[in-house]
């Protein structure tokens, strides 16, 4: 079977020629405290390197976690983090803007600032309670919101082994609201040699559920393991 390629190059379809920003409507990209960082990160070098524009919103514990899972060393403020990883990923400087937690003002705020969707990935049980119960505390959480009364896309990568009966309920409740509920919880049916792989498992089936083409896994039926 032929195995993913490594992290670099993403194999994604520009939406844009190289050094050009785009004129689509940005991905919203909301990153809390959960386990697996690096879903997130992988996810948002997907999506600037096939050239969409990205608005990231970071909760305090999606810094702290990136911190302790990754190497990347994030400043505190959100435009210097822009800057950082505008520079880490070597993308457009317009590709990518971060907004701090109560940046109210900010466009994820509004309903009238159209968006290609959102994700929260990864997402944590806290935000997944918030959002299920229409609270808008903070920018990730009132972007949510507005991306559910919008009826556009919005997609959660929840993180957290066992869920609790809360956990399931707060799911159930958004599945119906019509949230993509996206449980970080890789396939090993493409036989990962990596932890790279497994991560793009689930970058993979977010991508498909954004509808961006991708080709990080070969689909099933297209490329099948040998038995033995
Ligand atoms: C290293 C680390 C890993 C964590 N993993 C998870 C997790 O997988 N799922 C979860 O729901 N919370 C997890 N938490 C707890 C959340 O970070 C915490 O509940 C936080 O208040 C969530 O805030 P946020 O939703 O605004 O990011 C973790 C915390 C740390 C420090």
């Amino acid at each position: 079977m032929t195995q993913p390629s490594a992290r670099s190059p993403t194999d994604l379809e520009p939406a844009r020629p190289a050094g050009e920003a785009s004129t689509s409507p940005p991905i919203i990209l909301g990153m809390t405290g959960a386990s697996g960082a690096d879903y997130g990160l992988r996810l948002l070098q997907c999506l600037l390197e096939s050239g969409w524009n990205v608005q990231l919103l970071l909760s305090k514990a999606a810094q702290i976690v990136i911190h302790m899972e990754t190497p990347l060393r994030l400043p505190g403020r959100p435009r210097a983090i822009q800057q950082r990883l505008i520079e880490h990923y070597g993308c457009h400087p317009r590709q990518l803007r971060v907004f701090g937690p109560d940046e109210w003002t900010a466009p994820p705020a509004s309903g009238s600032a159209l968006t290609w969707g959102m994700v929260v990935c990864p997402c944590t049980t806290g935000t997944l309670a918030a959002i299920a119960n229409g609270n808008s505390d903070n920018l990730l959480e009132r972007a949510a919101d507005v991306s559910l009364k919008e009826g556009r896309k919005l997609i959660l990568a929840v993180r957290e082994t066992p869920f609790s009966a809360l956990h399931l309920e707060n799911m159930l409740r958004l599945a119906r609201a019509g949230a993509v509920i996206l449980p970080a919880n890789p396939g090993f049916y493409h036989r990962p040699a990596t932890v790279a792989e497994l991560v793009d498992f689930i970058v993979a089936r977010i991508l498909d559920q954004l509808a961006i083409p991708h080709a990080l896994l070969p689909r099933w039926g297209q490329d099948e393991p040998e038995l033995s």
